[in-house]
């Protein structure tokens, strides 16, 4: 006899964990409610105004900002971690032009934990070298598969440059304007960590087994790449190619609310009203788009933005914006995942390390909905 289990359906976890506090963190905060994000307490507009991407990974990392000194030792760790290692750039060269940088900065992490000078030492110092010194390899990395899959040699970091300005330098080959090297900066502050989003939380829960580093780092990737998450920001820009015009975003956007698909780069899971970040990203995007003369993506941008805000009361999240403002920075379309890891990697890796700090195998339960008491039949009598 088959029964099913008895569900109650107020006993029914939330889908998707909504609403569910899932562990501790002095990382960051979030309040849907008021639009409010702050890293170890500090707000992220002050953040995104003052601060750089080295002092954020020094926060991040350490719990406070750095002083004067530790701020330059940061800038230095950072530029001398950034080369990548001989035997990483090789595996980056074996795979196909062809391949998404996602798949191939995925691959690329992985291998690096096979060439990290800590090896298999998991102990607290070394892996505290090894977060710090994937956070400084990821902008190399990602600049390296773009000039790979291009045919072009990678670039080589450029120890005396901020990390933002050299990311883009690597990228381009040539060196950013100041305003294009602090909108990266800027565009690398708001990223770098959000609570216990999607890949910061796979990557918490590889750690938590004590998986190694750069193991939990690639399942983060892995989680990032999809776009209801960090891949939303690559399904903007070909949405904004497939609207082409402001004059059609009226009518893009009504039948694509007819056929229920959703828009990318709106609504959020946490946020109530506007994404503290986009703030800054819409700001950036129009005055990057200005200077470089093409101010097309930032205006259609607003115009999307206003149809869906009319028509749904949606807002727009951190990938809405961040795609025009990556497109005025000459930045491939596929890439701007990639770029978005260039950032969150400091949070991933500030958050592994404080999940070992004080570490408990994450493993919830499930709600079992399947058949009980099945009778096995032997496989003649199916
Ligand atoms: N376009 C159209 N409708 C949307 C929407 C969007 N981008 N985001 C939310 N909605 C609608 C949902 O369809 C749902 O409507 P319903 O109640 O009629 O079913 C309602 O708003 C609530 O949204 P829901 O999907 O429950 O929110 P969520 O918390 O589960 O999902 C996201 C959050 C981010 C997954 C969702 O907003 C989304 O898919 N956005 C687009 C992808 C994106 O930009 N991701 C990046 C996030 S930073």
């Amino acid at each position: 006899m088959i029964t099913m289990p008895d569900v109650k359906p107020e006993a029914k976890p939330a889908a998707g964990l909504r609403n569910v506090v899932a562990g501790e963190s002095g990382i960051s905060s979030i309040d849907g409610q008021r639009g409010v994000l702050a890293y170890r307490g500090i707000d992220i507009h002050e953040l995104a105004e003052q601060s750089s991407f080295e002092e954020v990974v020094f926060l991040l990392h350490r719990g406070t900002l750095p002083t004067r000194q530790q701020l330059q030792e940061t800038q230095a760790s950072l530029a001398r971690d950034r080369p990548l290692p001989a035997g990483g750039v090789a595996i980056l060269r074996g795979l196909p032009a062809r391949c998404h940088p996602m798949t191939a900065l995925r691959t690329a992490v992985s291998a690096l934990g096979a060439f990290d000078p800590d090896g298999e030492d998991h102990g607290e110092a070394a892996r505290g070298r090894k977060a710090f010194r994937l956070t400084a390899q990821m902008a190399t990395a990602v600049a390296a598969i773009e000039r790979l899959r291009h045919g072009l040699q990678p670039v080589d970091p450029d120890p005396s440059l901020p990390h933002a300005a050299d990311f883009l330098r690597m990228l381009t080959g040539g060196p950013p304007s100041p305003s294009a090297a602090r909108a990266m900066d800027v565009a690398l502050v708001l990223h770098a960590d959000h609570e216990f989003n999607a890949s910061t939380f796979a990557a918490r829960v590889a750690a938590s087994t004590l998986a190694d580093v750069h193991g939990a780092v690639t399942a983060a990737l892995a989680t990032l790449k999809g776009p209801l998450h960090g891949g939303a920001n690559e399904a903007v820009m070909q949405m904004l190619e497939a609207v082409g015009d402001p004059g059609r975003a009226e009518a893009w956007v009504r039948e694509a609310f007819a056929q229920k698909r959703k828009i990318m780069g709106f609504g959020h899971a946490v946020y109530r009203t506007e994404d503290p970040r986009a703030t800054h990203l819409r700001r950036l995007s129009q005055r990057i788009g200005e200077e470089k003369g093409e101010r097309r993506w930032y205006d259609l941008s607003e115009r999307v933005e206003a149809v869906v805000r009319a028509e749904k009361g949606l807002y727009v999240n951190v990938d809405f914006y961040s795609a025009s403002l990556y497109r005025a920075l000459g930045i491939p379309t596929d890439l701007f995942t990639p770029v978005f890891a260039v950032s969150r990697v400091a949070g991933w890796t500030a958050h592994v390390l404080e999940q070992l700090g004080n570490n408990r195998l994450i493993r919830p339960e499930s709600e079992y909905t399947g058949p009980r008491d099945v009778a096995y039949v032997p496989l003649e009598r199916r």
